[in-house]
């Protein structure tokens, strides 16, 4: 039976340390960080995920500033909005939740906030350094990985990792940043010929792909790593990952629970590049 990686312990950590550094800061006179938080709409997943980011930032003793608009807000009106706080010096970071209303083009919100505000990562010149092992704000999720990874000592320099799902917030950061640790990385896709023959010489297996039960118990290597960043919501309410859990765990020397691993990573690494921005990219 593999072991968990218990990411809500590891979170707490982090989150225990972020605040004892704010602390810190704010004993010696300094501005609390500031991160905005914006919700278009009323997508009842965005919603959860917002109030545990805006929570969290409390926690710590982040200045938390909630920007809820309608879903009908024209595209126009949200871009003036991140003007605004681009330009406004109690704010370090600016976090659009995804997804957005169809009528806004996510590409032209992202690229919007300055690069050094944007705490989730996603601005292709954040995505940009990463890829040229500069690193600067990390994409959470996958920051948050590779965090878990070194909570439980392993380290993926020469590793076979292979990571299932490729898109901008998740799969294409992770594989950047497992290439930047030293692992031969294999991304996978739709378009994947044999995703059981890839899995199955994995060292490391990220699964990154929305898709319930994608990753087969089976196809796990005995003694591999799996990290599960899937978050699917079953027809009959519950929440359950991309990889077949109870067969995986029995061929895992490590794996991450659904929910419990990777979740609340991703909370504990944005505040930890709104404190990262707020020292380092704007002299507070
Ligand atoms: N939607 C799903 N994951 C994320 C995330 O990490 N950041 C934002 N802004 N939206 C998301």
């Amino acid at each position: 039976m593999g072991n968990l990686i218990d990411g809500k312990a590891i979170a707490a950590d982090i989150r225990r340390q972020i605040h004892d550094r704010i602390q810190r800061r704010l004993a010696e006179g300094k501005r609390p960080p500031g991160l905005a938080v914006i919700l278009v709409g009323e997508d009842p997943a965005s919603q959860v995920y917002v109030k545990a980011k805006r929570r969290a930032c409390e926690e710590v003793g982040i200045a938390s500033f909630a920007h809820d608009l309608s879903a009908d807000t024209p595209e126009a009106a949200l871009l003036d909005l991140i003007d605004t706080l681009n330009e406004d010096d109690d704010v370090d970071g600016v976090l659009v939740q995804l997804p957005l209303p169809r009528h806004i083009d996510p590409e032209t919100v992202i690229e919007r906030i300055h690069p050094d505000k944007d705490v989730d990562g996603f601005h292709p010149y954040n995505m940009g350094r990463l890829a040229v092992r500069l690193p600067r704000l990390r994409p959470c999720t996958p920051f948050g990985v590779m965090k878990l990874l070194e909570a439980i000592g392993f380290d993926p320099k020469g590793k076979d990792a292979v990571v299932v799902g490729a898109s901008n917030i998740v799969g294409r950061p992770m594989a950047l940043e497992l290439l930047l640790a030293g692992a031969t990385v294999t991304v996978c896709h739709r378009f994947t010929r044999d995703l059981a023959e890839q899995v199955r010489r994995a060292e490391l297996v990220v699964a990154a792909a929305g898709k319930p039960g994608l990753v087969r118990g089976e196809w796990i290597r005995p003694g591999a790593v799996v990290v599960d960043v899937g978050i699917n919501r079953l027809p009959d309410g519950r929440l359950a990952g991309d990889v077949e859990f109870d067969t995986a765990r029995e061929r895992a020397a490590w794996i991450t629970p659904v929910p419990g691993g990777v979740g609340p990573m991703t909370v504990a690494m944005l505040l930890h590049n709104t404190l990262y921005a707020a020292e380092h990219l704007h002299g507070a």
